[in-house]
C-alpha cells in the first residue's frame, strides 16, 4: 500500500529539527532503534565492509550501526559521529575504543581522506543541508573508498511501523504529508544525491531489516516519546486524535506477539581522485 501521508499540513505542526532527537537513548532504542540490529547487517553486508577497512559511521545515533562496524572492522578502526549529545555518550559506552565525536555531517572533523568507507543510516533526510553532507562524507573518504547512505522505504510504504502509522494518521488529518519530503525517502533519490556529489560508479536498491514486538502496547507506547517526525507529529495531535490514531493501528495488527519488516533504501557510491 502507498503511504505518502504528513506532518506538514492540516493540524500537525513541523517538528522542531532539534527536538525530534533530543529524547534519551533508551527511547530510541524501543521506538526505532529496535531495527537497527538487522538493519546494521543488511547494509553493511550491502556496501562490502570488511575487515581491515577504516569506517566512519555519520549520524550515528545510540550506535547500533557502530556497534556492527566495530564487530566488523575493531573498535580502532571505526570513528562515528552525532549532533546529539546523549546519542554520543551512549555510542561511546556502547563502542569503547571507537572515535565518536559530537557534531553534524555537513562539518565533519576529520582530515580529507581519512576513511575506506564512510555510512549514514537513516540520516540523510534529517540533515539541515543533505547536499553539504554527502559532499563532505565524500571528502573524508580516500579516493576509491565507498560512500554509501540508506534511508527507510517511506515513497513505497516498506517500512511497514511508518506505514501503519501515517495510515492511521490520515483518517484525523486526511492532508498530511507524512515522510515522503524527506530526503532518501524515496527510490532512487539517494543514488540520485550521490551521482550530482560526483560519486563514481553508484549503485542502489534496498535492504530489509525487521522488529519483533511482544504485543500492540510495545508497537505502540515508544510513539509517545517523540522521537523522529512521526512521534513529534503524535504529539501535536489532541487526546482524541490520539486515541483513534492508536486505535486503528490496533484493528491493523495481530494480537500477541508480532513481528513487522521494513525496507530501506540504500545506494553506494566511489569516492573519484581529486
Ligand atoms: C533516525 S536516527 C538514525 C540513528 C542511527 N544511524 C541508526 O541507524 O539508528 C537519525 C540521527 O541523525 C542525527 N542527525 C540529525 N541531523 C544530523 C546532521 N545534520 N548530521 C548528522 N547527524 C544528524 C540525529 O541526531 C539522529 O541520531
Amino acid at each position: 500500500m502507498r503511504s505518502v501521508v504528513g506532518i506538514d499540513q492540516g493540524n500537525l505542526q513541523e517538528p522542531n529539527g532539534c527536538m525530534m532527537f533530543a529524547g534519551p537513548a533508551d527511547h530510541y532504542d524501543r521506538f526505532m532503534g529496535r531495527y537497527t540490529p538487522s538493519l546494521a547487517v543488511a547494509f553493511t553486508d550491502a556496501v562490502g565492509v570488511t575487515a581491515g577497512r577504516r569506517v566512519c559511521d555519520v549520524g550515528c545515533g545510540p550506535g547500533g550501526l557502530t556497534r556492527e562496524l566495530v564487530s566488523r572492522v575493531g573498535p580502532a578502526n571505526v570513528a562515528a559521529i552525532d549532533p546529539a549529545p546523549q546519542f554520543v555518550l551512549a555510542c561511546r559506552e556502547r563502542n569503547p575504543g571507537a572515535d565518536v565525536r559530537e557534531g553534524v555531517a555537513e562539518e565533519l572533523p576529520w582530515p580529507t581522506g581519512t576513511f575506506d568507507i564512510t555510512l549514514s543510516s537513516l540520516v540523510i533526510g534529517f540533515m539541515t543541508d543533505p547536499e553539504r553532507g554527502v559532499h563532505e562524507m565524500r571528502r573524508v573518504t580516500r579516493p576509491g573508498g565507498i560512500v554509501a547512505a540508506c534511508m527507510w522505504d517511506i515513497s513505497h510504504g516498506g517500512m511497514t511501523m511508518l506505514r501503519l502509522f501515517w495510515t492511521a494518521v490520515r483518517r484525523v488529518e486526511p492532508t498530511a504529508a507524512g515522510e515522503a519530503r524527506l530526503a532518501g525517502t524515496s527510490e532512487g533519490d539517494i543514488a540520485d544525491r550521490f551521482r550530482r556529489a560526483g560519486l563514481t560508479d553508484v549503485v542502489d536498491g534496498s535492504v530489509r531489516a525487521e522488529a519483533p514486538y511482544t504485543d500492540f502496547d510495545d508497537f505502540w507506547t515508544p510513539f509517545a516519546f517523540g522521537v523522529g517526525p512521526s512521534g513529534q507529529a503524535l504529539l501535536s495531535l489532541s487526546d482524541e486524535q490520539k486515541d483513534r490514531v492508536r486505535e486503528t493501528c490496533r484493528d491493523a495488527l495481530p494480537a500477541g506477539s508480532f513481528t513487522l519488516d521494513a525496507r530501506a533504501w540504500y545506494a553506494r557510491g566511489t569516492a573519484p581522485a581529486v
